[in-house]
């Protein structure tokens, strides 16, 4: 509006007409805007009538901070199959606990959600857990040979290695006889794994140099921790006011220290392919590791990969193959820790197929059927990834005839599933007999690794890794729990003990 006509318009109404007339402007949007809130709220309302609650607040929905799985167990119990939950405002998503449900829904291609998934985008970028449809499907088909058991059997060797430079630590520490918390040194462990078997990584994590990957550990403690609470916190959607508040800072300190690590490995890897004789090398090798087909790829191909989808790969698997790895390994040393006699029989079993351990291979991996059991076990009872969530693509009817339709989220809740008392009796207590080789259960009644389509790409290396390090573990040390610090448990994107996760170590003879 130009000055002339304002100041025509003042003339006519005068400077406090024209304030009256703005603010009823103002006044009438604000009241449209709340009775189209209201609106869509009534209609979230009635979509989800058959999907019980308890109740929530208008804006601040019904989730309390760091009690997601304590509430989960409250709801399973109270509310059978599924129930809605409300992170805040108008932003309902159905949870949903039930294996026939879950199978339903992983075997949909519905995406994943913005509001959750998209606060991990500025970290990980589209690499392969956030792509969708073509993209997705071309990257999936190119990186699955990097997970070939060609290339998972030498692996083995590197995963023992890493795990005994951690035993060696601990046996240094051990001797002090105070409880060690264990989380940071199996992520250091874990991380090791990850760059050398994927990332062709030579130099040493858990020793010497670990400065800069315990700095990156601890930053993507700090991202998990911060994407999980920003999807639950209403005024930390908007980019504008989350890059002003403190976590959003904290997020993208975290990022840019994520960042500069992932960076660094690719151009060490890139500048040692300029090489021509490792280029050769490379070429030679009848199967190639993770990055090796990225980079080739990239090299072969400019067009395939940009720079940026290259980033977002590696910052993908440095994360999704460390992190969720630590976490599932730290909670079955808690679970073999609190339960000694099923530590025991996995030490007998471990003993009498590896002997002093110093060459365990791909073979002996499945001749410990018990200690297997007991992995399994303690993944159900602590999911290292407790839930997802997919956003309706079409209408969607439930096994028993209810119904939502399109756009609405729903979360899968993998630790509602594996305490649900109606497929796991006694859901709480400890029992490795529940994956005996003859012991029916449903399809999809443990998911750790999620299903359909979708499920983790890792999981046989994961599975390894785990296998590898409890049977290296249990032949050096027995391991206690301290009764006076029981771990909390609490859901940062990955399932963490809120209080670290303390045991004793005893070295063995
Ligand atoms: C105990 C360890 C692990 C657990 C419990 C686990 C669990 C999962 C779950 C539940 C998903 C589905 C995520 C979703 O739908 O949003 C997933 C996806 C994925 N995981 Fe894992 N994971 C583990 C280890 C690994 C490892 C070691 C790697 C890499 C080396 C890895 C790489 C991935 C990737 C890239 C995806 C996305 C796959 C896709 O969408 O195509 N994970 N994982
Ligand atoms: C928020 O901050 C990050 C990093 O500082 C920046 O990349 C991004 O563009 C910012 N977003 C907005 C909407 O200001």
């Amino acid at each position: 509006m130009g000055f002339f006509e304002l100041n025509h318009i003042t003339n006519v109404f005068g400077i406090s007409g024209l304030l009256q007339v703005i603010s009823l402007f103002g006044l009438l949007l604000l009241l449209s805007k709340a009775a189209q809130y209201y609106l869509h709220r009534q209609w979230l309302l009635k979509c989800l009538e058959q999907f019980p609650s308890t109740p929530s607040h208008w804006l601040f929905g019904n989730l309390i901070k760091d009690q997601d799985l304590q509430q989960t167990l409250l709801w399973v119990e109270k509310f059978p199959t599924t129930c809605s939950k409300w992170f805040w405002g108008n932003n309902p998503s159905v949870m949903i606990y039930d294996p026939d449900y879950m199978k339903l829904i992983l075997g949909r291609s519905d995406p994943k959600p913005i509001k959750s998934y998209g606060f991990f985008v500025p970290w990980i970028g589209y690499g392969l857990l956030l792509l969708e449809g073509k993209k997705w499907f071309q990257h999936r088909r190119m990186l699955t040979p990097a997970f070939h058991y060609d290339i998972l059997k030498p692996y083995v060797g590197i995963m023992a290695d890493s795990v005994h430079v951690m035993l060696d630590k601990w046996e240094q520490l051990a001797g002090q006889d105070s409880p060690l918390e264990i989380c940071q040194h199996v992520s250091l462990m874990t991380m090791e794994t990850i760059m050398k078997c994927a990332f062709s990584y030579q130099g040493s994590v858990q020793l010497n140099d670990c400065g800069n990957f315990r700095s990156y550990v601890e930053a993507v403690e700090e991202l998990t921790h911060r994407v999980h609470s920003r999807a639950r916190t209403a005024f930390h959607q908007s980019n504008i006011i989350y890059n002003l508040s403190s976590s959003g800072r904290a997020f993208h300190r975290a990022c840019r220290v994520a960042h500069e690590h992932t960076d660094r490995m690719i151009s060490m890897r890139k500048a040692e392919l300029e090489n021509e004789g490792e280029l050769e090398k490379v070429k030679k090798k009848r199967r190639l590791d993770f990055l090796d087909i990225l980079l080739l790829a990239k090299m072969q191909d400019g067009k395939s990969l940009s720079d940026e989808d290259l980033r977002a790969e590696v910052d993908t698997f440095m994360f999704e193959g460390h992190d969720t790895t630590a976490s599932g390994l730290s909670w079955i040393f808690y679970a073999l820790a609190t339960h000694p006699e099923h530590q025991q029989r996995c030490r007998e079993e471990v003993q009498s197929i590896l002997g002093d351990g110093t060459a365990v291979t791909w073979d002996h991996l499945d001749q410990m059927p018990y200690t297997t059991m007991c992995i399994k076990e303690a993944l159900r009872l602590y999911p290292p990834v407790p839930a997802i969530a997919r956003e309706l693509s079409t209408p969607v009817t439930f096994p028993d005839g209810r119904s939502l339709p399109k756009g609405f989220m729903v979360s899968l809740s993998f630790y509602g599933l594996h305490h649900n008392p109606r497929l796991w009796p006694n859901p709480e207590v400890f029992d490795p007999s529940r994956f005996a080789p003859n012991a029916a259960r449903h399809s999809h009644a443990f998911l750790p690794f999620s299903g359909g389509a979708r499920n983790c790409i890792g999981k046989q290396f994961a599975m390894n890794e785990l296998k590898v390090a409890v049977a290296l573990t249990l032949l050096r040390f027995e391991l206690l729990s301290d009764p006076t610090r029981v771990p909390v448990l609490v859901q940062r994107s990955v399932l963490k003990s809120k209080n670290g996760i303390y045991l004793r170590l005893k070295k063995l003879k």
